[in-house]
């Protein structure tokens, strides 16, 4: 029986960090708040273009699974900050990574984009149309912030993550369930108006992330808690069976609820929010890579990843890790280097919009 396993991961941390401490001399916030209601402490902010995060995490992925760029079917690349609209931001990072003709698309799942793109590799693979697929999810939401805004510029941050998919004939290991889900009812309550061809004449076209916190909050606890149940029932498990919930990073007290909801204690989920705050889409690939780095991972492990964004989107997933759990190879692959700090990275958004302070 044809099956798909992931066998390479990576990431790619852009340098310039904005600590809270920063964000209390941008926007009207303290660390004391920021920590407590979201338990984030810093986030990085990107000096390159969202291909180019990218494309070093797809290299690092790619060089993990022992693999050349050229052994690379279909480059699918999840994000909701592209490069720009035309072309695909995949297509840009195909041609960066040296990857030659193989397919490259963009999918636009907002933070539940990196479910959405594995399992639509997985399902690629399984029906014997392509052998090897890169998925990488990259962002650079800092582009959408208005640091007036103090409710949407402390929660998000910039960065990368990456798998390769490829095909076994190992039957147990791999995708064992999976949930996609969208609400558009809620669309408005998460949303980047603009950039696109509804409603916004041309000249207004640079557009802030709007966003109404405690309702993203409410739907996100439920949906994220009741998909991740689902999947694992879908899978013919238990709870006592889950060894690691790895769940979008958006706000620890989502994270927390949805492990009550679930009845996982601490030690099993993965956590790393404090350090990067929301990627968006990236931030469950960075965080399985560093699950990995940090021996979080065994074989055969069953791990949950659980989701939620801009849409309303939900999507969960059942993993059985299979058996390799260090990387074959390593990339040399960097960003370029950058002295600027990630104040001085935000000049053009504060030249827009100014300061909240
Ligand atoms: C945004 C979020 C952290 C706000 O936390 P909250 O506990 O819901 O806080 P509220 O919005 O109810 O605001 C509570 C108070 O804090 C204030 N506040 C909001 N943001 C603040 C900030 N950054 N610093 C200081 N005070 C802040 C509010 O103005 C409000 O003040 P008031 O009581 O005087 O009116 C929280 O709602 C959240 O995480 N929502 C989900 C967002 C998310 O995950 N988005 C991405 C989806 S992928």
């Amino acid at each position: 029986m044809r099956n798909a396993v992931i066998t390479g991961w990576g990431k790619c941390l852009p340098p310039a960090v904005l600590t809270n401490a920063d964000l209390e001399t941008l926007t009207d916030t303290s660390d004391e708040w920021i920590s407590t209601r979201t338990g984030i402490k810093e986030r990085r902010i990107s000096h390159v273009d969202t291909s180019d995060l990218a494309t070093v995490a797809g290299l690092r992925a790619i060089a993990a699974a022992g693999l050349e760029p050229d052994d690379i079917d279909l480059v699918l690349l999840a994000t909701c900050t592209p490069d720009g609209l035309v072309p695909s931001t995949a297509v840009r990072a195909q041609h960066k990574m040296g990857i030659g003709g193989a397919g490259a698309m963009d999918l636009n799942a907002t933070c539940s984009g990196f479910i959405y793109a594995l399992t639509t590799a997985d399902q690629m693979i399984e029906t014997g149309a392509l052998d090897r697929v890169l998925v990488i999810a990259a962002e650079k939401l800092h582009f959408w912030i208005d640091f007036t805004d103090r409710s949407t510029s402390v929660l998000f941050g910039d960065g990368a993550g990456a798998v390769v998919v490829e095909a076994t004939d190992d039957p147990k290991p791999g995708l064992l369930s999976f949930e996609l889900g969208a609400d558009g009812s809620a669309a408005d309550i998460l949303c980047v108006h603009g950039g696109g061809t509804a409603g916004v004449p041309r000249r207004e076209q640079y557009q802030t992330m709007h966003m109404e916190g405690p309702a993203v909050f409410r739907r996100a606890v439920e949906v994220m808690g009741d998909a991740s149940e689902r999947v694992i029932a879908a899978a013919g498990l238990e709870r006592k069976d889950v060894c690691l919930l790895i769940p979008h990073q958006a706000n620890i007290r989502i994270i927390d609820a949805t492990a009550r909801r679930i009845g996982l204690a601490p030690e099993q989920v993965y956590v790393n929010i404090a350090s990067y705050g929301n990627t968006s889409a990236a931030t469950i690939p960075i965080a399985l890579a560093e699950a990995l780095e940090e021996g979080r991972v065994s074989a055969g492990d069953v791990i949950v990843f659980a989701a939620f964004g801009g849409g309303l989107t939900w999507a969960a997933a059942a993993y059985r890790w299979p058996s390799r759990t260090e990387p074959l190879g390593v990339s040399d692959a960097e960003l370029p280097q950058t002295d600027a700090t990630a104040v001085e990275l935000l000049e053009p958004n504060i030249a827009l919009h100014g300061k909240g302070v």
